[in-house]
This record gives structure tokens, sequence and C-alpha cells, in this order.
């Protein structure tokens, strides 16, 4: 069980293990109790949110040999659940449009399409990144949609609906995942972490949840990198300062500093900074956003300086001290100033030739005296 990937690991195998997407479940397993599943689906949203593993539990459930009338729940221990579960289920055909992605494939599906189930009651077809089909092939499965044998069940799963053409979207009961929030994350990767005895500190994982952009499979596979990194760890927890090093990213205390100059506008001290961040092969993009981010922070935490934990993840009690000091003498326009600033300069940085110039220049316009 060792060797297998962590997300793989916990990848939920029916629906009340399944996180979130409340809206999602409670339609599927109301279909399913009353018997009126639907023969085409489409399940659309952001990476790592859940459509493949959505997709064959309810594969399972419609296939399950010991589902009763009323229930909603695949067992897992029938011959077809286990067959879904090892991957080798006759009546499940999962197709990866990114790499088939030609009318060949959508003429051979429509072939296997033809043939009825071999020994479950229906023939599950699970097309992701469907998207990615040619138009050719889009075509020709519309075709199949529009008059679906009575035996076949579609489960279309993309990252990029509005690649999808109308006729085909409008063909299917369509799903659309969210992101995950980053309480669902940061819950999931401690009970990973417990689960898997992985030593990691709370702030770590805050860290980690911060930077998987909503992707519980990003998440999980970041906590999986850092458990290859903790082997040279021994006894020791994993911090958020070694997160920082193995995501690349420019950790905070150095982000602390400059905004330290910011707030004093030592203009030479922070043109300086910058100079050195660049000499020292800093990413300035990475360096700008974290900036910004923190005095968002700063912003906030000025407004309600009792605010809740969850709007200062990635945050240690330290680290809230610290910036409470920082921002104690500044007025909330003050501060508000300055991340308009920083947040032009962030968007310029991405087009301009002079890379630097646009941080340079609100560095200048932040520390002008007048
Ligand atoms: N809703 C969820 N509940 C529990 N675990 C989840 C959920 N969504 C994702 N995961 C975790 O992330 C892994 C990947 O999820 P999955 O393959 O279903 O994502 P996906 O939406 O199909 O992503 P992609 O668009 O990249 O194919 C799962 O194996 C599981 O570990
Ligand atoms: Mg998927
Ligand atoms: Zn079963």
């Amino acid at each position: 069980m060792n060797n297998l990937v962590l997300y793989r690991k916990y990848r939920p195998m029916n629906f009340s293990e399944f996180i979130g997407q409340e809206h999602i479940v409670k339609t599927l397993t109301n279909a399913l109790r009353s018997n009126q599943t639907s023969h085409a689906y489409i399940l659309s949203g952001p990476r790592g949110t859940g459509k493949t593993t959505i997709a064959r539990v309810l594969a399972k459930a419609i296939n399950c040999a010991n589902r009763k009338q009323g229930e909603f729940e695949p067992c897992n221990k029938c011959s077809s659940c286990l067959e879904i579960n090892e991957g080798r289920a006759l009546d499940l055909v999962e197709i990866d449009a990114a790499s088939n992605r030609g009318i060949d494939e959508i003429r051979e599906l429509k072939e296997r399409i033809r043939f009825t189930p071999v020994k479950s009651k229906y023939k599950v077809f699970i097309i992701d990144e469907a998207h990615q089909l040619t138009k050719e092939a889009a075509n020709a499965l519309l075709k199949t949609l529009e008059e679906p044998p009575s035996h076949a069940v579609f489960i279309l799963a993309t990252t990029e609906i509005h690649k999808m053409i109308p006729t085909i979207i409008s063909r299917c009961q369509r799903f659309d995942f969210k992101k995950f929030g980053l309480e669902d994350l940061i819950k999931q990767l401690k009970f990973v972490s417990q689960q898997e005895k992985i030593k990691i500190d709370s702030e770590a994982i805050e860290v980690i949840a911060f930077n998987s952009e909503g992707s519980l499979r990003d998440a999980i596979s970041l906590l999986d990198e850092c458990v290859i990194f903790s082997g040279s760890l021994g006894d020791e927890k994993i911090g958020k300062q070694d997160i920082e090093n193995l995501l690349g990213l420019v950790d905070t205390t150095i982000i602390v500093k400059f905004v330290d100059l910011l707030f004093e506008k030592k203009e030479k001290e922070a043109l300086n900074f910058i100079d050195n961040m660049i000499e020292k092969g800093f990413d300035l993009d990475d360096f700008s956003k974290k900036t910004v981010e923190y005095l968002r922070k700063a912003m906030i935490l000025k407004i309600n300086p009792e605010l809740k934990k969850s709007f200062l993840i990635g945050m240690g009690d330290e680290d809230i001290e610290k910036l409470k000091k920082q921002i104690s003498g500044l007025t909330i326009e003050e501060i508000k100033k300055i991340v308009y600033i920083l947040i032009d300069a962030s968007k310029e940085m991405r087009y301009s030739s002079f890379y630097q110039l646009p941080l340079e220049l609100a560095v200048v316009e932040i520390c002008d005296k007048n």
C-alpha cells in the first residue's frame, strides 16, 4: 500500500467519503435512490476537485449487484464494484480524450456502444477531458447522445466547459464542481498526515493548502512530496520554512523585512533590497504577489485586530504579533494606498520589458514623503 501515491490512496470509494460538492452528491444520490439516473452527465470544474472520483463512484453505484431499491451507495464488495476499483471492469470504459482525440477512437467507441453490457446492467463510458475531442469526434459523440442505447450511460468530465459544443452540453445533466476552500483543504491534509503519521506542523499545512489553488489533488500531492523530503529530517517536524523552500517560495521573513522598509519609507534601502533579490535569483513575481498578500492581511488586521485565524492562514502567533506591531503606526488609508500601488506594479510586471522597473517605481511612489 505504501508505494501508492497518496492522492490515489485517499480517493473516496463511495459517496459518504466524498468531501464538499454537496449539491452534486445530493442530486446524484437522490436520483440513485429513486432509480432516476440519467443517460448522460457532464461534470465540469477545476482540476483535482473530484470529477473522476465521482464518475467512478456513480458507475459503481449504477452497476452494483448488492444495491437495493432506495439505496445509493455502491457496496465495494460485489464483483462489479471490485472490478471497477481494480480498473478491470469490462462494462466501464474510460477514455482519456486528451490522448484519444480522433474520429477513429470515437468510431471504435460507437462500435463498443452497440454491444450490450457483458455482465452488468449498464455499460458506462467515462470520457475525461471531453473538451479535447476533435470536432468530428465531438459530432459523432453528439449523434450517439441524441439517441443513446438504453444500456449506455455517458459521464463526460472537463476542466474547460466553454470549449465544449453547446449541443453536447444540452444533452447532458450538468454538474459544476467548485474549487475547495482553505478550510476543507486543511482539514483533509490534517487527516491524511495523521493517517500516514507524517510529522508536520499546522502552519506548514496551511502553506500547502494556500498553494494548491483549490485542488485537493494538488494539496495531497504536495504533502506526498513532503514525505519524501522529510526522510532527511529525522525526528524533526516539517515546518513552514521547509515547505517554502521545497516549493521555491519566497519565505515570509523576507517579505516582513521588505514591508518594514516600505512602512518606514526607506527608499534607498528598499531599492537595494529588490536589487539583492534579483541577484540572489528570487522570483520577483512571487515576491511582489507575496508582498501584496501580506499587506492584505495588514489591512484586514488593521480594520479588525480580533480577526479570525482563517483570514491569517499561514501565519503563526509570532508572525501575527509582528504584523500588528508593523501596522500600529499607520492609518488604514496609508496601508490601502500602498496595497493599490503594489497591485498595479504586480500587474505591470507581467507585461513590462523592464522586469523590475514597475516594482522600483512602486517603491519610489510609496516612499514619496509628500
Ligand atoms: N471531493 C473530493 N473528496 C475527497 N477527495 C477528493 C475530492 N476531490 C479530489 N479528491 C482527491 O484528489 C484526487 C483527485 O481527484 P479527481 O481525480 O477526482 O479530480 P478531477 O476533478 O477528476 O481532476 P482532473 O480535472 O485533474 O482530472 C482524488 O484521488 C482524491 O484524493
Ligand atoms: Mg479527472
Ligand atoms: Zn457492489
